[in-house]
C-alpha cells in the first residue's frame, strides 16, 4: 500500500465535484485501500479521493477510537438518501484544512446508499460521529469544505493563512 499525499486548500481539486465510478475494480480497490492506509498514518477519521487529487466518488471512513477494533468503512458512489430534521453542532477539522477547526451544524442522522468494495449497494443509518463524517466526506466529493459553512469574512482568513503556509511549505 502507497502513502498518498494530502491537498491542502485552497486547491481547485477540492472545489471540482468529483466524478461517479464507474465499477469496483482492481484499481478502484487499490485506491480505497491507500486511501485508508494514508488517512490511518495521518490520523482522520474520514477522507475523499478529491483530498489525494482524484476526482473520483470515493470515500473512506473509520470513526473507531484509537484503543477499538478497527471499522474501515469503503463507500463508492455515497448518496444521502435522507437527514433528520434534528441538527447537531460538532468542532470539525479536515486533513486538507491543517489546524483548522470549526463548529458545524448538521444533520444528526442520515441514510446512505453507497456501494462497497465487494461492488455490492449498501443503505446504512448513522448517527453520532459516523452521521456527522459521512455528510463531511460526501460534502467533499460536491467541492465542498467545512470552512464553506463559515462567513465569507472566516473563510477567506482561514484560506489566507493556509495559503502562506503551503507557501513556506518548501523552505
Ligand atoms: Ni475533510
Amino acid at each position: 500500500m502507497t502513502h498518498l499525499p494530502i491537498i491542502i486548500a485552497p486547491d481547485p481539486i477540492l472545489k471540482a465535484k468529483a466524478k461517479p465510478v464507474a465499477r469496483v475494480d482492481a484499481r478502484v480497490r487499490q485506491l480505497l485501500d491507500d486511501m485508508l492506509e494514508t488517512m490511518y498514518a495521518d490520523r482522520g477519521i474520514g477522507l475523499a479521493a478529491p483530498q489525494v487529487g482524484i476526482s473520483e466518488r470515493l470515500v473512506v471512513i473509520d470513526t473507531a477510537h484509537e484503543d477499538e477494533p478497527a471499522t474501515p468503512l469503503f463507500l463508492v458512489n455515497p448518496e444521502i438518501l435522507w437527514r433528520s430534521p434534528e441538527t447537531t453542532i460538532c468542532n470539525e477539522g479536515c486533513l486538507s484544512l491543517p489546524e483548522y477547526f470549526a463548529d458545524i451544524t448538521r444533520a444528526e442522522q442520515v441514510r446512505v446508499r453507497y456501494t462497497d468494495r465487494d461492488d455490492k449497494t449498501q443503505d446504512i443509518t448513522a448517527d453520532g460521529m459516523l452521521a456527522i463524517c459521512l455528510q463531511h466526506e460526501i460534502d467533499h466529493l460536491e467541492g465542498k469544505l467545512f470552512v464553506d459553512y463559515l462567513s465569507p469574512m472566516k473563510r477567506s482568513i482561514i484560506l489566507r493563512k493556509l495559503r502562506r503556509f503551503k507557501s513556506g511549505e518548501g523552505k
